[in-house]
């Protein structure tokens, strides 16, 4: 079998133009653009990229996007004070704080100043109990771009043995709520897990979301499984060149997935847009 390569790259436009139309339903309406503001404390190269690419998104997107870049000796009191501030501008539908922030703040009080209704994140208390519970949340952008790409694939999936690889509470935990939403049967495998193979063998989606590279060996996958690699994982290869690659061994998993998402191309994409699509809603809701 030869997998269907997933198309991330693709399915993030389109959801990125269904924002955009939705902006500009909601710029009629309003009289304003949804706005979002992004913090990053500190130079590390990689978030500084991240942040560039959101702040272009959600400009072509139609909204105001707002960057604050502070110095990594800021003091968690000044960033509290920041997120305050954010929270009481009417102007600013979507606060993201960009992780990891520097040691000497804590990450769990930034993140739970930051108001709820503005918590495009999704990583405040409330919104993680609010999805734990089923009801109505904001939901953290990865696991939902990659809930839409194994609900695009499969259809229905309740029943379905859904493995999730990893616990963080940025994708594997949000993932196995939105999958047991879904009513699949779902396995959490993490560090301490015995038989990973044997968890592999029998599932019919895989998402894995650990960082270590070409972690999921082909051999183990389910023939026609759905296999949704949320790794970005930077390695040097024989010829000495830099390259991504997932926690999935891609070339062995195609040869007997279903279906399989590229790295880069597959999930990445699918964030961005779930963060535009997470900041609309987030204006919707404090509009209404
Ligand atoms: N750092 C890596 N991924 C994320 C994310 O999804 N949100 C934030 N705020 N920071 C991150």
């Amino acid at each position: 079998m030869s997998a269907i390569i997933i198309d991330g790259k693709a399915r993030g436009l389109a959801l990125r133009t269904d924002v955009a139309a939705g902006v500009a339903d909601f710029v009629a309406a309003h009289g304003r653009a949804p706005g979002l503001t992004v913090v990053l404390v500190g130079q590390d190269p990689a978030s500084a990229v991240y942040v560039r690419m959101k702040g272009a998104a959600t400009r072509e997107a139609g909204m105001v996007s707002g960057e604050h870049v502070l110095p990594s000796d800021t003091s968690e009191a000044a960033l509290l004070a920041l997120v305050a501030a954010l929270n009481a501008d009417p102007a600013v539908d979507g606060i993201l704080v960009q992780l990891p922030l520097p040691r000497h703040i804590d990450t769990d009080r930034v993140l739970a100043a930051i108001d709820p209704a503005k918590d495009v994140d999704g990583f405040h208390p409330v919104n993680v109990g609010r999805l734990s519970a089923g009801l109505d949340a904001l939901v953290p952008c990865t696991p939902a771009g990659c809930l839409l790409l194994i609900t695009e694939a499969l259809g229905d999936i309740a029943g379905k043995e859904a493995l999730v690889i990893g616990r963080s509470n940025i994708v594997g935990k949000p993932m196995a709520a939105l999958l047991l939403g879904q009513s699949a049967t779902v396995t959490i495998a993490h560090s301490r897990t015995r038989d990973l193979a044997a968890h592999v063998g029998g599932a019919e989606i895989v998402v894995a979301a650990v960082g270590v590279p070409g972690l999921v060996k082909g051999e183990w996958i389910r023939p026609g499984a759905c296999v949704i690699d949320v790794g970005t994982n930077r390695v040097t290869g024989a010829d000495g060149k830099a390259r991504l690659v997932g926690d999935v061994d891609f070339d062995s998993a195609r040869t007997r997935a279903g279906w399989i998402t590229p790295v880069p191309g597959g999930v990445g994409p699918m964030t961005i847009a779930g963060l535009l699509a997470n900041t609309l809603k987030a204006a919707r809701a404090r509009a209404s």
